[in-house]
């Protein structure tokens, strides 16, 4: 019997049944990765779709959005809620303009530099516009990991994030970045879900420790009190 890896599981699940013709899918231009990824920080993607139509139709490229008045992108934003999202997407485009001669970077520590870009984000982006091997660690993929591996501490804790950041990267697979990637982040939201994750149809049920001892009400740890 073959065991197929953490990363393969996850591959072979997205190609077959992760969702494939997302807008912002299918595209390596940078510009239409970060807005979707900004867009998504904290809103689904049923909701995004609409907004991140219409944004691109008021604000077509990278340029036209840093030439904007923020008035304007606030008004494109309005609805989405976190707002702060909208300045730093504003702030971002005018620093990518003015010190990159608007081309995004490729290297996620100097996306990681930029307005509303944390680690995370600037990972997805990397994988999505570039193939850039690097990890993602959000709120759903702490939860996916928490439970696969059975990790018996608070996510939240910064010791216990680290080493979920070290293991995400020793995870990641040579090949088929942006696959793994995407079913990492379709697994913690339509499968690894909070209250009743559909074990069943995971691709990680075979290896997964909550799942094995019964465990996924208990993991991810919850913050101490
Ligand atoms: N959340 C953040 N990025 C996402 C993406 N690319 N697809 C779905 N959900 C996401
Ligand atoms: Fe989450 Fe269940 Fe999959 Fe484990 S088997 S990763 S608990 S959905």
């Amino acid at each position: 019997l073959s065991d197929p890896t953490f990363s393969d599981a996850i591959i072979s699940w997205q190609r077959q049944h992760g969702r494939h013709t997302l807008p912002w899918q299918n595209t390596r231009d940078a510009y239409l990765v970060w807005l979707s990824e900004i867009m998504l920080q904290q809103t689904q993607v049923s909701a995004v779709l609409g907004y991140y139509a219409r944004f691109l139709e008021r604000f077509p490229t990278l340029r036209d959005l840093a030439a904007a008045p923020v008035e304007d992108v606030m008004a494109q934003w309005s609805g989405l809620g976190y707002y702060t999202r909208a300045r730093n997407l504003h702030k971002c485009a005018q620093r990518v303009v003015a010190e990159y001669d608007g081309v995004f970077p490729s290297d996620p520590r100097l996306l990681a530099e930029l307005p509303g870009i944390g680690r995370s984000t600037a990972a997805a982006i990397a994988a999505f516009s570039c193939g850039t091997r690097a990890a993602i660690m959000d709120g759903n993929v702490k939860r996916v990991f928490a439970r696969a591996f059975g990790i018996d501490a608070y996510p939240g804790e910064k010791k216990v994030e680290e080493a979920m950041w070290r293991r995400a990267e020793a995870l990641l697979p040579e090949q088929g970045i942006e696959a793994y990637t995407q079913g990492l982040m379709d697994m913690g939201a339509t499968l690894c879900t909070r209250s009743s994750p559909s074990c069943e149809r995971c691709p990680l049920q075979a290896r997964c420790v909550a799942h094995a001892t019964g465990r996924t009400a208990e993991l991810p740890v919850r913050k101490p009190k």
